[in-house]
């Protein structure tokens, strides 16, 4: 059975836009918890537009495994070891950025991501690096140490939503996989991913495991609509 990791960082960015405490988002870690995922995911940005370190702190007393993505710096990493999270994914960030755009750049971060993978594996948390499909990543990964790679999933799922030909990205992903395989390194795989993309890619057997946020959190809230309006016809009848 392949892992299933949901990132809730956009529960936190509803939360955010009042300030207050609605939603909860330990009452959804449950909720995700209680339905069968393998695992939380959550970004603690460096500038903490969804994910808070109050959040982070809370998350990890929960009994559940978190994955906690973070920028390749000492700062995320001191605040990783203090919370203990199960899991810790590198990821790259840029302040302006609407999402994770693409994969780390391993060749010009070597040292200080090696650096940081060598703690975190010292202190038993199970690394992942977010990396674009690329052999040469994979090398990389195998030589900085990490014990997972996140193939990053956006360019063939937004081909895929698009219309547009994959299949060499496809091949990619299948070739960059057959060799993470080969060489010990787990293979999971993130980003833009929905109920159609999830498939495609489900075909590769390498894949063990998923991290999925935005479409899920967009379709509980398609699906929690008719639910909560029926409840609100109920009080003002
Ligand atoms: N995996 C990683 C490493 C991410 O940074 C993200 C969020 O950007 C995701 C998975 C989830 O992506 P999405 O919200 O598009 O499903």
């Amino acid at each position: 059975m392949k892992k299933f990791g949901v990132n809730i960082d956009h529960v936190a960015t509803v939360r955010n836009a009042r300030g207050e405490g609605h939603p909860d988002i330990i009452e959804i870690a449950h909720a995700v918890k209680n339905s069968g995922a393998s695992s939380i995911t959550i970004h603690l940005r460096e500038d903490r537009r969804h994910i808070k370190d109050s959040d982070l702190k809370k998350l990890c007393k929960m009994n559940f495994l978190i994955n906690l993505e973070i920028a390749a710096n000492m700062k995320m990493v001191k605040l990783a070891i203090k919370n203990k999270p199960k899991f810790v994914c590198l990821v790259p960030e840029k302040r302006n950025e609407i999402t994770t755009e693409g994969g780390l750049d391993l060749n010009k971060n070597f040292n200080i991501i090696k650096k940081i993978i060598t703690k975190l594996n010292n202190k038993k948390i199970r690394t992942s690096l977010f990396i674009d499909p690329s052999i040469k990543n994979i090398i990389l990964s195998k030589k900085i140490g990490t014990q997972c790679v996140e193939l990053h999933t956006g360019k063939i799922s937004r081909m895929i939503k698009q219309k547009k030909n994959f299949k060499k990205e496809l091949n990619k992903i299948i070739k960059c996989s057959k060799f993470g395989f080969k060489n010990n390194i787990k293979i999971h795989a993130g980003h833009g991913l929905d109920y159609q993309t999830t498939k495609i890619l489900n075909k590769i057997s390498y894949i063990t495991e998923y991290n999925i946020g935005h479409f899920i959190i967009g379709e509980s809230i398609k699906f929690g609509i008719p639910k909560v309006i029926k409840k609100f016809k109920e009080i003002i009848k």
